[in-house]
């Protein structure tokens, strides 16, 4: 049988919903920028959110599309599930139709029963509906109207009540929520169905009977003190999970077993040499019990996770040790050690697995193919990187496996930490491996040890927030005027306290303002709010979704007056240089290294500008120079700005503008272009008129910021200027340094020639003085009861010279007992040679003796029976250590 096609029943569902009049958009990209609630999309109204939320006017009241989700942090977390059971994973893809306040309850009931009974044809009898059945604590009562409409379309034994936890959907702990209705799909066989109903195993985690869609009617706004308010509209949310969509048309019992998954689960097979037996435990909390179970899970884990990481770092995101970028590393290493325990890839495999997915989504979501290359080179880095370290991890875990036993069958929050701090095994790694081993993780242990660590570091503390209080309802949509003005008259919207590590701040919204703020690498604005009676310092400004949010120090007194919004200008005219030259700088670049490079990350500020680009290899100083080149003669041009808004994405695209991968565009965007020729971007940022106004530019630094990412620093005007002037001094000190010669680099170069000489010289005199010190010290040889005893303090300039003598003087006395004592830089230091057979008799131990004679200099040493030396505190005493020797070696001789 061949199985139904994943994109074509992902058009069936966008064309089923263009035909009820909605607008189809493109996935958004899944790390979140500029939202301090989320750290991923999580679900397909997540993009949506200021629509719901009343921040900003949709452009469109209804609108449909495919949603790349990520569901590994925060509320919303799948991660422990995924591999083990069939139906969860940690990218899925959400399919979603949102009505912002146009239609409500009825049509979306309507459409979702059409579209899965007449355009999927999945049987009526095997589908079961939810309603939310209120709550008392939040004063809700049951949802009887959606109950109601849904007796239009099946029966009342298929229309079941749920709680708050199943049916009061909430993106996160505050935000747009709302009462929803879930459908349910029972794939099982005939003969369990007639056993037990469907009815009974809804929402109770049977991997045959799941939620297949859910359908939110959003209506309140949970705050931060835990009420619920009504929100200005009421809007419908749906998410319907694509992959077990798939399971339920294709008729399979596992969304593994779809056209989803299977082209990268028979590749997983055959590269690793196993087979996929579609075998699965029976509970999450099962562990495997057969062989075939052990490999089928860890493929299982392998095709679900390689989506997760392969689009997270194709939408922008690096693995790192923090936030978005640590959970990437998290489901990474869990990967690897899936590959590297129950696959026995002992070698980096991740990274072959990209071009398999790339090309199965390429017509969906183009992204990955574009970076195919970037992408894998990011994995295998990282596999590598974890390889090294997880073998000797599981090791140790081995090693201390029988005293976890003995504390309880528990590893100890400290030992989780060690884990974790020194070989990267995340919590949740540990966790695994304890679960498997059937041990459990004192995870509240490890909790404290990282909050100890944290508050040792830095940045432990988050903001604490109060709820936004509004000054006055915003009738229109807050504008940014700055691209035209730095100043500009203002009201104040809302406000709301902030406190971060102990200092409080306020932020405000600002009806219009001419304030920057952050993204896109340009650091927000700073400047004054004035009124007729106050005066505030804006610190810094920040978007949230799409509010632009002003920092200030204090609150104005007169917080509904008139006020004067007035940006820093001289500060804002140092970024807007540092700003066009990082667009100058990326178009020289792919001049130079090529049209590969693809701009990975950048901050502008007054001080200066950073780079991070796609790129293998580090960036020559030929190449370099020749950047700064081409920067520097395009400024004296005097290049225009083209500034141009509202343009159709798609015309901008055919401009050439480059476009960031993890960008979210909206359809009409802003392009910025110096030169139609030369550089062409979409960007949001503020720029200079003419390139000319940067004057100056200079690169400070060029270095690697991770597998296939190169950064590049640089300056501009009176900081490129200082620069090279700072440069210059620097030569100027060093000319002087060196008396001022003509020719500063044939001086340096003598300089080094004559110390080369100089250094040769010594070696030889100190070559010459052994030699002679050995002459003279054989002549002092003298007899002791019967061995040839020599004791004496010497002239030596390091420990080896010592050594040297040493050896030396054995080789030309036969029978000989030696000490020596020398004073190297400062510091006492004792050597006793014995001969061979003197070393063998017993009587005589070169580190016993060497030990003894150490207490004079306060000092201790050893070595072999027939050398060793000691080095000490007190160089005063070694004249005592030599006088000591010879009773020393004559009681040994007697003893
Ligand atoms: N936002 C709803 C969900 O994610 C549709 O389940």
């Amino acid at each position: 049988m061949s199985l139904p096609s994943a994109s074509h029943v992902r058009q069936q569902f966008l064309d089923f919903f263009a035909s009820k009049g909605h607008h189809i958009v493109p996935s958004a990209p899944l790390v979140v920028k500029d939202d301090p609630t989320l750290l991923f999309i999580n679900s397909g109204m997540a993009p949506f959110k200021d629509y719901f939320l009343g921040n900003k006017p949709a452009p469109n009241a209804r609108v449909a599309d495919t949603q790349k989700c990520l569901r590994v942090s925060g509320k919303h977390n799948d991660l422990e599930e995924v591999g083990y059971d069939t139906y969860h994973h940690t990218l899925f893809e959400m399919l979603g139709n949102w009505s912002f306040g146009d239609y409500f309850k009825k049509d979306a009931i309507a459409w979702a029963w059409e579209l899965l009974t007449e355009v999927y044809k999945l049987d009526k009898d095997r589908l079961y509906v939810t309603y939310f059945e209120g709550d008392a604590g939040d004063k809700l009562a049951a949802d009887t109207e959606t109950q109601n409409l849904w007796r239009t379309y099946t029966t009342d034994d298929r229309i079941l009540p749920g709680n708050k936890k199943d049916n009061f959907w909430e993106m996160g702990d505050t935000g747009p929520c709302g009462p929803c209705t879930e459908i349910h799909i029972d794939l099982r066989d005939e003969a369990e169905r007639a056993g037990k109903s469907g009815a009974e195993l809804v929402n109770a985690d049977h991997p045959q009977v799941v939620e297949i869609w859910n359908n939110v009617f959003m209506e309140f706004q949970r705050l931060a003190d835990k009420s619920l308010i009504k929100l200005p509209a009421q809007h419908v949310d749906t998410g319907m999970g694509f992959e077990r969509l798939m399971m339920a048309v294709s008729g399979v019992k596992s969304n593994y077993d779809t056209n989803v998954f299977q082209p990268l689960i028979q590749f997983i097979a055959k590269e690793a040499g196993v087979q996929y037996h579609g075998t699965s435990p029976a509970t999450v909390n099962d562990q495997p019990a057969t062989e075939n179970e052990k490999t089928d899970i860890a493929i299982r884990v392998l095709a679900d996770h390689i989506r997760a990481i392969s689009f997270t770092i194709a939408d922008g995101q690096l693995p790192s040790n923090v936030k978005a970028g640590y959970v990437i590393r998290r489901i990474l290493r869990r990967a690897v050690r899936y590959a590297f325990s129950s696959l026995g890839q002992k070698q980096p495999f991740l990274y072959k697995l990209v071009p398999v997915l790339a090309d199965q989504m390429a017509g969906i979501f183009p992204e990955l193919k574009q970076q195919q290359q970037f992408v894998q080179r990011v994995i295998e880095e990282e596999e590598i990187a974890f390889l090294k370290t997880l073998e000797i991890g599981l090791r140790r875990i081995d090693a201390l496996e029988e005293g976890f036993r003995q504390q309880g069958n528990r590893i100890d929050g400290k030992t989780a930490f060690e884990l974790s701090d020194t070989f990267g095994f995340p919590l949740d790694l540990t966790a695994l491996i304890a679960r498997e081993k059937g041990l459990m993780v004192d995870e509240e242990g490890f909790q404290k040890e990282l909050a100890q660590q944290k508050s040792r570091s830095r940045n432990a503390q988050e903001a604490e927030q109060s709820d936004w209080t509004i000054v006055s309802p915003a009738e229109e949509q807050p504008v940014f005027v700055g691209y035209d003005q730095e100043e500009a008259p203002a009201r104040i919207l809302r406000y709301r306290k902030t406190v971060t590590k102990g200092k409080t701040e306020y932020h405000v919204v600002l009806d219009q303002t001419p304030f920057y703020a952050e993204s896109g690498g340009q650091v927000g604005d700073t400047g004054y709010l004035e009124s007729a009676l106050s005066k505030v310092r804006v610190l810094d400004t920040k978007k949230e979704n799409d509010l632009i949010v002003h920092t200030v120090l204090d609150l104005p007194q007169d917080l509904d007056a008139d006020f004067s919004a007035r940006v820093d200008h001289s500060r804002r005219s140092q970024i807007r240089k540092n700003h066009t030259a990082t667009h100058l700088l990326q178009a020289a670049l792919r001049e130079v290294v090529g049209a590969h490079v693809a701009q990975k990350g950048s901050l502008v500020n007054e001080k200066l500008l950073r780079f991070d680009f796609s790129h293998f290899t580090k960036v020559t100083d030929d190449q370099l120079r020749q950047v700064e080149t081409i920067v520097n003669s395009r400024i004296r041009q005097q290049i225009p700005l083209d500034e141009r808004r509202n343009v159709p994405i798609d015309e901008a695209k055919a401009l050439g503008a480059t476009a960031l991968f993890g960008e979210k565009y909206g359809e009409f965007v802003r392009v910025i272009t110096f030169d139609r020729d030369f550089s062409v971007e979409l960007c949001g940022g503020i720029h200079v008129q003419t390139t000319g106004d940067i004057g100056f530019f200079k690169i400070t630094a060029e270095s690697a910021v991770g597998a296939g990412v190169r950064r590049i620093e640089a300056v501009t005007a009176d900081a490129a200027e200082a620069y090279v002037n700072q440069q210059l001094d620097l030569l100027q000190q060093v000319r002087e340094a060196l008396g001022n010669p003509q020719h500063l680099l044939t001086a340096i170069e003598k300089q080094g020639e004559e110390v080369a000489g100089l250094r040769k010289q010594i070696e030889q005199f100190a070559q010459q003085s052994l030699s002679q010190q050995k002459d003279q010290l054989a002549g002092q040889v003298k007899e002791l009861n019967g061995v040839n005893f020599l004791a004496a303090q010497v002239q030596v300039t390091s420990a080896d010279g010592l050594k040297t003598l040493a050896y030396q003087l054995r080789q030309t006395v036969s029978n000989l007992v030696l000490v020596l004592g020398a004073e190297i830089d400062g510091k006492p230091q004792l050597a006793v040679m014995l001969d061979d057979a003197l070393a063998q008799g017993g009587k005589l131990n070169a580190t016993t003796l060497v030990r003894e004679l150490a207490k004079e200099i306060q000092g201790g040493g050893g070595g072999q029976p027939f050398f060793a030396t000691a080095g000490g505190k007190n160089a005063a005493g070694l004249g005592a250590a030599i006088v000591k020797a010879e009773a020393a070696v004559s009681t040994a001789l007697h003893g």
